[in-house]
Formats: structure tokens, sequence, C-alpha cells
């Protein structure tokens, strides 16, 4: 199977053209779908028609547009990293989601939804979050909107991942600390949607990730496919040509917002990195598409961290935003389909890759986006003299406590 058989022509049928094209019933190839009870099917319909609304409405797209550019700070730079690629032996150039409002890519996909949320007319919005960068755009969109908010965050990331507990509270959102399962954000998802399904009338859950029942994977990665199209024409504007674009993957939205654009573009490649933790010879990692298996999480099917018995097995990464079992089902497809490939870095290559880009660039990334560094210099150790594009995520602040405790904040 190829990539054409299974994304089939580019669908302009939109206002906004063919970055908001749709999976067709919500599957992409043999992976995604929509896993849930019962009671929640109703609302999901319910969001899809407001989404498909508000992606073929010119008023919506331009006021998202304005939102992102007066609120979020959008356009984000691409930052030629010269001193970065000398080192590596490669052209580096970083798209720096770490430059806008609230600090990660997070923002882009809050900005989006918040809109269809108040469409809907949600009276209350809920939100999971890992590193906490998708709880603190959710609490700041909630307040600028003023929408009561609830962020659910695992008792571990509550720990690792303090300064963003408080600015959630800042804003004004009731931070749940999650005390059941592994504690991380797969657990602080299953709370928000328990929570959901106790009031879906009232409640709007504003997803986080490019994961989850149809349509969240598509509504998603269609609003944060602002990355690649910025990226696109920045390249251009440069006159620029990329050989590779790489982005780091947890549930995958900064990496399928970057990667949409230039699926098409058949002489580019691909690549997803996911989180090798301490090493792929032991059980402590997060390398899901990398060595997961076809199977069912948080309503959809996707490739997925199991035990042989079905069991989601644990999950390990000093980034607590790729530290997840999932993934979105895109990104399954486009492994099984051969047009993106993915590959791990382990927590100490992630944290030399991080103060190589502190060193030599003056810029701090989250931990996340310093697994994408670590693979670009993989790749460009393996074939020097190539033009890389890093998505650069978001920025390290949220993550000085777990760096000035040497990384091993997490017992
Ligand atoms: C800065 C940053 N990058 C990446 C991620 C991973 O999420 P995703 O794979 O959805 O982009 C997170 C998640 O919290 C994050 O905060």
């Amino acid at each position: 199977m190829t990539i054409d058989d299974l994304i089939g022509p580019v669908q302009a049928s939109s206002h906004l053209g063919d970055y908001f094209e749709e999976p067709i019933d919500g599957w992409f190839g043999e992976f995604g779908g929509q896993f849930v009870p019962e009671l929640l099917i109703e609302p999901l319909k319910r969001i899809e028609k407001v989404a498909r609304e508000c992606f073929s409405d010119p008023t919506f797209a331009s006021e998202l547009e304005t939102e992102l550019h007066t609120w979020a700070g959008r356009p984000t730079a691409l930052t030629h990293a010269e001193r970065l690629g000398k080192r590596w032996g490669a052209d580096v150039w970083l798209k720096r989601e770490d430059l806008t409002h609230t600090g990660a890519h997070k923002i882009n996909n809050v900005a989006g939804q918040i809109k269809i949320a108040q469409r809907i007319g949600a009276r209350h919005i809920i939100a999971e979050t890992g590193a906490g960068q998708h709880g603190v755009a959710t609490a700041a969109a909630c307040a600028r909107a003023g929408l009561p908010c609830t962020v659910y965050m695992g008792e571990v990331d509550v720990e690792r991942q303090q300064p963003n507990v408080h600015r959630m509270k800042l804003f004004g959102a009731d931070v749940v600390a999650v005390s059941s399962g592994d504690r991380t954000l797969r657990s602080a998802i299953n709370e928000t949607l328990r929570h959901w399904a106790s009031d879906p009338v009232n409640t709007y859950y504003l997803l986080g990730s490019a994961v989850g029942p149809h349509p969240y994977p598509w509504i998603v990665r269609t609003i944060q496919s602002v990355i690649g199209r910025e990226t696109k024409s920045q390249l251009a504007e440069r006159s620029v040509a990329a050989d590779v674009v790489v982005a780091c993957v947890g549930g995958g939205s900064n990496a399928i917002g970057m990667f949409h654009q230039f699926v098409p573009d058949k002489n580019i490649r691909l690549v997803g990195v996911e989180a090798g933790g301490l090493g792929l010879d032991t059980d402590q990692h997060a390398v899901t598409i990398g060595t997961g298996r076809p199977g069912v999480l948080h309503g959809s099917l996707s490739m997925l961290l199991q035990t042989d018995a079905g069991q989601i097995r644990e999950t390990h990464s000093i980034s607590a935003g790729l530290d997840y079992p999932g993934v979105g089902p895109e990104h399954s497809m486009l492994s099984q389909t051969g047009r993106a490939s993915y590959m791990s870095v382990t927590d100490a290559e992630a944290l030399s890759a991080l103060k190589e880009c502190c060193e030599l660039e003056g810029i701090l990334p989250a931990l996340e986006s310093a697994h994408a560094l670590a693979g670009a210099r993989e790749i460009a150790r393996e074939q020097p003299g190539q033009t890389i594009v890093v998505c650069l995520s978001g920025r390290g602040d949220k993550d000085l406590s777990t760096l000035m405790s040497g990384g091993t904040d997490r017992e």
C-alpha cells in the first residue's frame, strides 16, 4: 500500500484548502476509529459537525489567524542554527515553536479548539496535560475566553513540572493531580475521559495531542498544520531546499503539524523521534512505533506499547510530554506506508543535544524538543551535508528543576 492509496487525492473542498482534508470516517488506513462508550458518540458527532463548519468558514479562519498572530505570537521564526550545523556537519534550521506565547506548539491547537468549544456552547473546559504545556495553554485560553477550566495531570508530572502547575493556577485553572495508574499522561487522559463521560453536554474535552477518538486526531492535525505551512513558505523565501524534516513524537501533534505539509514532497525525508528513555535494551522507554504493536487506547486504534497479555505497558522518559505508551493514528499510518520513519534517542542523548543547543545557539529547548535535536544529530552523523529542519516544539524553562538535578528527578 502506498501513501497515495491511503490519503487519496488532495481535497480542496474547504475554504482553507487541502490542509483541512479529513480522514474518511476517522480512519488513517488501518488506524484511528472511535472506540468509545456509547454515551460519547453523540458528543463526538457534535464536535465533528461543528469542526467541519468551522474549518470551511472564512470567518473562523480569519479569526483564528488573528488570534494566533496577536495573542499566540505567530508566525514563529525559522532560525538558521549555524554553529550547531557546523558541529554536526549539516545545514540546520530550527522552527521556533518555543517562541510562542506559553512556550510550546500546544497553544496553536488550543487557540483553534477553544473557538470550536465556544461555537458548541460549552460551559466548562477540561483537559489533560503531561509536560504541563497543553495545560498552561488551555488555562490561558480559558482565562481569555472567560470559561472555567479543569486540568488533569499525573502526580509524577505535577512533581517534575512544578512551574507549569503554578502557571495554570495563576490563569485560574483547577489542577487535579491524578494518583491512579502510572500517574503520568496516560492516567491524566483516563481521568479527563471519565470526567467528560459524566457531563458530555456542558463540558468540552480540549484534547492536547493528535490522539484519541475521531475527530480529535484530524482536528488537532488540521490546526497544528500551521507549523508546516509556515516552515514551507519560510524555506521557500530563503531558497532553502530541505532534505529532512525532524520532530519529536509523544502523541504526535507537533510532528504531524510539521509533517503534514511535506507529505506530498517525496524527496523530503520525514523523521519522527520517540523517547528511548534508558535504552531499548531496558523496558524503561516510550518507543511506541518502534517497539509496539496495534491496539486500542484512549478511543483509537494505533501502535501501542503493551504486554503479551495486551495490558498497556508502563513507560519512562525524562520528558513528561513524550512519556506516553500510545501515538496518534496518522503516525502509525505514515510509518506503515513508509512515508515517514521513526527513530528513538535516549534520555542521555536528548540531554547532551539540549546542552549543545544551549551552548552553541543560545536557545534552551524543552526536553521533548531536545529529542528531535538528538535525532537530527544522529541523522547528520549517518549522512553528512544534509539540510535538516527541526521542529523545536517548546522552550525548556519548565524543565529547569530536572536539569538542575542532573536529569534524574523521576524515581
Ligand atoms: C514542548 C513539547 N514538545 C512535544 C510534546 C509532545 O507532544 P506532541 O507529540 O503531541 O507534540 C510536548 C507535550 O507536552 C511538549 O510540551
